[in-house]
C-alpha cells in the first residue's frame, strides 16, 4: 500500500491539534484491554502516546501494515482480529467528520480493514484536528475501495450518480485492490448514500462510516480538546 503519513509530517499547528486529541484518547483505555488501532498521523501521535505507558494495553488488532510495524516497534503485542472475541475500544483518526460524528476516512487508503474494526469494537473514538470538522461531508473526496477488474464499471455507475471518480493510480490496498476518490459529492444524507453505494457491484469498501458512526469525536483545537 501508498505509505501512510506518519505522526509529524504535518504542518506544526495541525499537528499540534493532532497531538492533543491523540493525547485525550488515552483516557478511553482500560488497562489490560484489547484495543482497535486505525491508520494516519494521528493514530501516529496516539501510537506514541501508547509506547510511553508500556504494559498498559493486553493487545492491539490492526487496521494496516503501517499501523501493526508502528505497534510493534512501540512493544504492543499485534493480534489477528481472529484471534479475539471482542475489541473494547477501536480508536482512529479520519478524513473529514461532521459534528453528528459521520465521518469520510480512507485518505490513507486503510478503510477496507478500518471499517471492519469499528463494526468489530465496542466504543469507537475518533481523534481529529478541528480543521476536518464539517457542516456538510464531501469536500475532502470520497475513497471507495474497489475490486481491480471493476474499476472503470464503477467508476461509470458513480459519475451517474454525479460524482468525479479519479483513480488513486499509485495505491494498491492491503488487500490487493484500488482506490476511486470520488469528488463532486456534497452528502447530505451519509447513511443513505453509504447503503447505495455498498451496492455497487464491485465495490468493497465505502469511505463513509455513517451506519456506525464514531461514539465519542475528540477534536483537538489551538488550546485544548473538544469532546463530542
Ligand atoms: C486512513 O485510511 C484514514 O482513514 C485516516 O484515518 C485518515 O486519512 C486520517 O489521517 P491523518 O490522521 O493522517 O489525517
Amino acid at each position: 500500500m501508498n505509505p501512510i503519513s506518519s505522526a509529524g509530517s504535518q504542518d506544526p499547528e495541525a499537528n499540534a491539534k493532532k497531538r492533543r486529541s491523540a493525547a485525550a484518547a488515552l483516557r478511553y483505555v482500560e488497562p489490560g484491554s484489547v484495543l482497535g488501532v486505525g491508520t494516519g498521523s494521528t493514530v501516529g501521535h496516539f501510537i506514541a502516546v501508547l509506547a510511553a505507558h508500556p504494559g498498559l494495553v493486553h493487545s492491539a488488532v490492526s487496521s494496516s501494515e503501517a499501523t501493526t510495524r508502528a505497534l510493534r516497534s512501540a512493544g504492543i503485542e499485534v493480534l489477528d482480529l481472529n484471534e479475539v472475541t471482542a475489541i473494547d475500544v477501536y480508536i482512529d483518526g479520519a478524513d473529514e467528520t461532521t459534528r453528528a460524528r459521520h465521518l469520510i476516512k480512507g485518505g490513507g487508503g486503510a478503510l477496507t480493514r478500518e471499517k471492519i474494526l469499528a463494526a468489530a469494537a465496542q466504543r469507537f473514538v475518533c481523534i481529529v484536528d478541528d480543521g476536518k470538522l464539517v457542516s456538510t461531508l464531501g469536500a475532502f473526496p470520497l475513497p471507495i475501495e474497489v475490486i481491480p477488474m471493476a474499476r472503470e464499471l464503477v467508476a461509470r455507475e458513480l459519475v451517474a450518480r454525479g460524482g468525479r471518480p479519479v483513480w488513486r493510480r499509485e495505491c494498491v490496498t492491503d488487500n490487493g485492490n484500488h482506490i476511486l476518490d470520488v469528488h463532486g459529492l456534497s452528502i447530505t444524507d451519509p447513511c443513505a448514500l453509504e447503503c447505495a453505494l455498498n451496492q455497487i457491484a464491485g465495490v468493497v469498501t465505502v469511505g463513509l462510516f455513517a451506519k456506525r458512526p464514531a461514539d465519542v469525536l475528540l477534536v483537538g483545537t489551538a488550546t485544548g480538546t473538544e469532546t463530542i
